[in-house]
């Protein structure tokens, strides 16, 4: 895998940022940067292809349908769905597991189904929704607990579900730590309890292969904007007996085959669930990022970045002031390296990472209060995420400048 190569893809890390430091974008958990195959992807479909997809039958509105469904195959082969019409196409992954999580829970109500199983480490995103869905529909809600590194507390699982559990709501890897969890064994667990699972794959499916067959989810949800395609695009993965099942939460233009005054008849899934315009155009920005990460290979990427986070947790070491969240190994763990320095505000030391070294990091409690509040970092974390395009030089850099931050601004 040749990094440099790669970097020329994407002219915006060539960037010098106003205060005269080079970019070095390290915030890739928030968002990726677009290659200019993306990019032109995007611009081709907006000047040759574009009309409204699945409505109209002239030329373009083919052609746009033609290229939106195309991409549906792609997503579905990318995680190796059984059925392209497993694939609905969603905003993102907060938006995604939003459409789900009012319907099947009241599939769930009517067997009998009296819980929601939610871990502690996850994105408000795969949190919130389920609460309120629960709420309206008089299911409590569960928590399973994280070890003191940020692991998942299995046994706390194993203890907790039951028959009574409706779904069990997991993310894949953590977007503060990078945890990865066993979403094959808490599936299997989840099945046995005739409960479903739903992933959250926002921050593993951009860096490592899915094989929803294999890890044997229900759902599975992630978004374009963290896998180089444009924001505004994703997917959510479901099984088709299920999604046959459920009742859209989101009704209107493209979800239905008749509507009479007082019934209506949806179409078969996917397009019930895709109601009103889409991205036409980032969809197909999709599908472009989706063959890029193919060439490049998701196991290369994985293991490119496990080298630049190695990297980043052996330097840790030099460093008397820091705190490094989750596992202190490589091991079940994506390219996601979050830290403080004792004493010093997470949102003080990115705004010198920024100022005074040119690079971009997110800091505070990313979206995961609770999971925060389980590692005892209140105030939030600086984090540091890693892509394919980053440089093994770019992590040397970050860790000569919390060096340098740590012999500077900390020495007392
Ligand atoms: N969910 C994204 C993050 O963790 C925005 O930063």
């Amino acid at each position: 895998m040749d990094v440099n190569k790669i970097r020329e893809d994407f002219p915006i890390l060539s960037l010098t940022l106003p205060n005269g430091k080079k970019l070095v974008y390290l915030d890739n958990a928030a968002t990726t940067q677009k290659p200019v195959q993306v990019v032109r992807k995007v611009f081709e479909v907006y000047r040759e292809s574009y009309a409204n997809i699945h409505r109209s039958g002239h030329y373009l509105a083919q052609k746009a349908s033609h290229i939106f469904e195309e991409v549906r195959e792609k997503a579905s082969k990318f995680i190796n769905a059984s059925d392209p019409n497993e694939v609905i196409f969603v905003w993102n992954t907060t938006h995604g597991i939003n459409l789900i999580a009012i319907p099947l829970l009241e599939l769930s109500k009517k067997k009998g189904k009296k819980e929601v199983l939610i871990s502690t480490m996850e994105h408000h995103s795969n949190m919130l929704p389920w609460r309120r869905a629960a709420s309206l529909l008089g299911l409590d809600v569960k928590y399973i607990p994280v070890n003191a590194d940020g692991t998942l507390n299995y046994d706390s699982l194993e203890q907790l579900i039951s028959k009574n559990t409706a779904v069990v709501a997991l993310t894949h890897a953590s977007n503060v730590t990078g945890v990865v969890n066993d979403v094959k064994r808490v599936a299997r667990l989840a099945h046995e309890n005739e409960a479903f699972i739903v992933v959250d794959g926002a921050q593993y499916a951009p860096h490592a292969r899915v094989d929803v067959k294999e890890i044997d989810v229900d759902f599975y949800v992630f978004s374009g904007h963290k896998m180089l395609a444009p924001e505004g695009t994703g997917v959510l993965y479901g099984r088709k007996e299920i999604l046959r099942q459920l009742n859209p939460l989101i009704t209107g233009g493209g979800t239905i085959k008749d509507v009479t005054l007082d019934d209506v008849v949806y179409l078969e899934p996917p397009h019930r669930y895709e109601a009103g315009t889409p991205n036409i155009a980032g969809v197909a920005g999709l599908g472009e990022a989706i063959d890029y990460l193919k060439r490049v290979g998701l196991d290369n990427i994985l293991n490119h970045e496990k080298i630049l986070l190695g990297k980043a947790l052996k330097r840790s070491a030099e460093l008397e002031k820091i705190i490094v969240y989750g596992p202190k190994t490589i091991d079940k763990r994506l390219g996601i390296f979050s830290f403080n320095f004792k004493g010093l505000n997470p949102h003080i030391a990115g705004q010198i990472l920024n100022e005074d070294y040119g690079i971009a990091v997110r800091t505070g409690l990313h979206c995961a209060h609770p999971y925060h509040y389980a590692l005892v970092a209140n105030e939030g974390t600086v984090r540091a995420s890693f892509y394919l395009y980053n440089t093994i030089e770019e992590i040397d850099y970050l860790m000569d400048s919390l060096v340098n931050m740590e012999r500077t601004i900390l020495k007392t």
